[in-house]
């Protein structure tokens, strides 16, 4: 094995030739985490907080530990992390909660960019509260365009929710501006961090955001585990959406009173075995170093952006400056379904993603029907995997031609 990080990841040592370029879409999983999962069901795989026994006791323990790690992680305090299931699940918590306090003549203000998960529960709010909801536009360079934000953004504006990091183009929002004008306003602030989280360093204080959510998945953790963060005194104004075990501290037959967050708002049984994976796919990327990590993904998109425009016909869905894209590059090749680049790309086992990645408003805007074909990075691609992308596409434009 070439390289030294495949060497964490057992998929490559059970699929040798494999061509990982879609971690946008779920990062492969390090032996550590497989490892602790696995710790946990062999060893004490039980409930959490319930039990007066040995191996409740270490679950709990382990879980409370994850807690700790992922906040350490963002610079938060260990009380502002909600695991959820994922940044779906965190984007409809926080639409569902803070929609009850929406009325007609406030307005939501997202962006052309979102994934449909912090669009469509959105949409929901707004068509039971008759609130509207406004986009923030995308400039030629495929970049937020600041001065139609402050267009957008107005006294009435009540929630301001963007990706961080969109997963079709690669742009990164200009976070800190666009919250310091929702602050102006008084508006809640949320980031939809599901793919910056795993490219950007993520301080939480610094960002002063209110809210942001992202999913374990991604981060190379387990799948059906996710966080949302919020700052103590907003989580506190928080009311809870879903109801049951765990989530209270008194209940008679007529009413219920809360637990202390976060726990009000992780009622049932969490997803433990995630919650501790995570913990361990954070303090992995740690021993690797995120800024290590960050280098290695900058260079190497660098070099696939240069040997995707050496193609003929290749158009890239992006900006033109490489140091724009965050993991992330979308091309259409001109007389070629981005399906049947997906099915020749396959053929050569480059693994890729292609389609409207759940970012169909964006893709009508731009007028790709067919979507983009993406190509995205982990901390294990190298140099070799973008070449035999690259002899992929060439075949491709080859047998199309
Ligand atoms: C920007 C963005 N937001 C939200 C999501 C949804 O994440 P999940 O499916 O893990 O809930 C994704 C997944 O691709 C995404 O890229």
């Amino acid at each position: 094995m070439k390289d030294s990080l495949k060497q964490h990841f057992p998929i490559y040592s059970h699929t040798p030739n494999l061509v990982y370029l879609d971690s946008g879409a779920s990062a492969l999983k390090p032996q550590v985490v497989v490892d602790k999962v696995k710790e946990y069901y062999e060893q004490y795989g039980v409930n959490i907080h319930r039990g007066l026994y040995e191996a409740s006791d270490r679950a709990t323990t382990e879980h409370d530990n994850a807690r700790g790690i992922v906040a350490q992680f963002i610079n938060a305090e260990p009380e502002e992390i909600v695991f959820t299931y994922g940044t779906t699940h965190g984007l409809n918590m926080l639409a569902t909660s803070l929609g009850q306090s929406l009325k007609k003549g406030d307005n939501i203000v997202l962006t052309t960019w979102e994934h449909h998960a912090n669009l469509i529960p959105w949409q929901q709010i707004a068509k039971k509260t008759s609130v509207e909801l406004r986009f923030i536009d995308i400039d030629d360079d495929y970049q937020i365009d600041l001065e139609d934000a402050k267009k957008k953004i107005d006294s009435h504006t009540k929630i301001v929710s963007f990706a961080h990091v969109s997963n079709t183009l690669g742009s990164k929002a200009p976070a800190e501006e666009l919250i310091v004008l929702a602050k102006q306003v008084n508006a809640i602030t949320i980031i939809d961090a599901a793919q910056s989280i795993v490219h950007l360093k993520t301080d939480v204080k610094k960002l002063d955001v209110d809210f942001l959510v992202f999913s374990g998945h991604k981060l190379y953790g387990p799948t059906g585990i996710g966080v949302l963060y919020g700052k103590k005194e907003k989580l506190a104004l928080l009311s809870p959406v879903t109801f049951g075990g765990d989530m209270i501290l008194d209940v008679s037959y007529e009413q219920a009173e809360w637990n202390d967050v976060p726990y009000r708002f992780e009622p049932g049984t969490p997803n433990i075995a995630g919650a501790i994976g995570l913990g361990a796919a954070v303090k992995f990327i740690e021993s690797i170093g995120l800024q290590h990590i960050q280098k290695r993904e900058t260079k190497l998109t660098n070099y696939l952006i240069v040997q995707l425009s050496s193609l003929p016909n290749v158009q890239i869905i992006g900006s033109s400056q490489s140091n724009k894209h965050h993991g992330v590059v979308s091309i259409t090749i001109e007389g070629i379904h981005t399906h049947d680049i997906a099915e020749i790309c396959n053929r050569h086992n480059v693994a890729i993603r292609v389609g409207s990645h759940c970012a169909m408003p964006l893709m009508k805007k731009l007028g790709l029907p067919g979507g983009t074909a993406r190509f995205s990075v982990g901390m294990y691609t190298d140099k070799d995997d973008v070449d035999k992308a690259i002899l992929a596409l060439e075949d491709a434009i080859r047998i199309f031609s």
